[in-house]
């Protein structure tokens, strides 16, 4: 053996790049639990859309942040989410709020408000975590990292079937506008901005299935921590 398994494994990627899909079939194959801080941010979003406040109204979104209280439940099969003990969870993936969680998640009274809850989610160990800063922020030292990245239209078009399937309508042009603005937003904020961790295993899924990266991760996993090299 080379070295003990991780506590944390990240994954950080761009927007409809496979990283929930990915997270949660890597931590049911190492029976983990599985860490969805996106959903951290899109909670708070959808409770400022609720109140009626401005995303983009910095004071009120980060002093919402301080005072909101979210519960998290990180399950293998994905994360609840609870604000204020209501449970959002099946509230959280609309365009609407997919816009307002980006727009949330740049204010660093946000971010640091979130920082601390994320910690100790990952201090419980066993912890697939995904999201943009995980490997570069959150779990700096996490025992391995992944980057999962494709094309802006294999992403628009994986999360365009992903809505339909939700039943939200949209056109598929319309997801990958939104997709370019969000990968704008995330990557070129001023506090954490989505960027790949210098030691994380990079793997770029335009032109292969979830099976296939899973793969890649279960190798990267055994080759890191068991010393079980295997052939390509
Ligand atoms: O992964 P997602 O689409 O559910 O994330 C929603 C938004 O939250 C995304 O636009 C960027 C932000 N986010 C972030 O800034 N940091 C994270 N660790 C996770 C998400």
């Amino acid at each position: 053996m080379t070295a003990q398994p991780p506590q944390v494994i990240t994954i950080d990627g761009p927007a409809g790049a496979g990283k929930s899909t990915l997270a949660r079939a890597l931590a049911r194959r190492l029976v983990w639990s599985y860490l969805d801080t996106g959903a951290l941010y899109r909670a708070l979003a959808l409770a400022c859309l609720d109140k009626g406040l401005d995303p983009g109204d910095q004071a009120a979104a980060e002093a919402l942040a301080a005072r909101l209280k979210l519960t998290v439940r990180p399950t293998p099969e994905g994360t609840v989410i609870l604000v204020d003990g209501e449970d959002v969870t099946d509230r959280l993936r609309s365009p609407e709020v997919s816009r307002a969680a980006s727009v949330v998640s740049a204010w660093p009274g946000v971010r640091a408000a979130l920082l601390g809850l994320q910690r100790a989610l990952g201090e419980q160990g066993r912890v697939v975590a995904e999201g943009r800063d995980m490997g570069t922020v959150v779990f700096p030292s996490a025992g391995l990292k992944f980057f999962l990245s494709a094309s802006p239209e294999a992403r628009a078009r994986r999360r365009h079937l992903e809505l339909l399937e939700q039943g939200v309508a949209g056109s598929r042009e319309s997801v990958l506008a939104d997709i370019m603005a969000r990968d704008e937003a995330d990557s070129t904020r001023a506090v954490a901005p989505l960027k790949p961790p210098p030691d994380a295993v990079a793997i770029d899924s335009t032109n292969i299935d979830v099976e296939a990266v899973l793969n890649v991760m279960i190798k990267a996993f055994r080759n890191r921590f068991f010393a079980q090299d295997e052939p390509d």
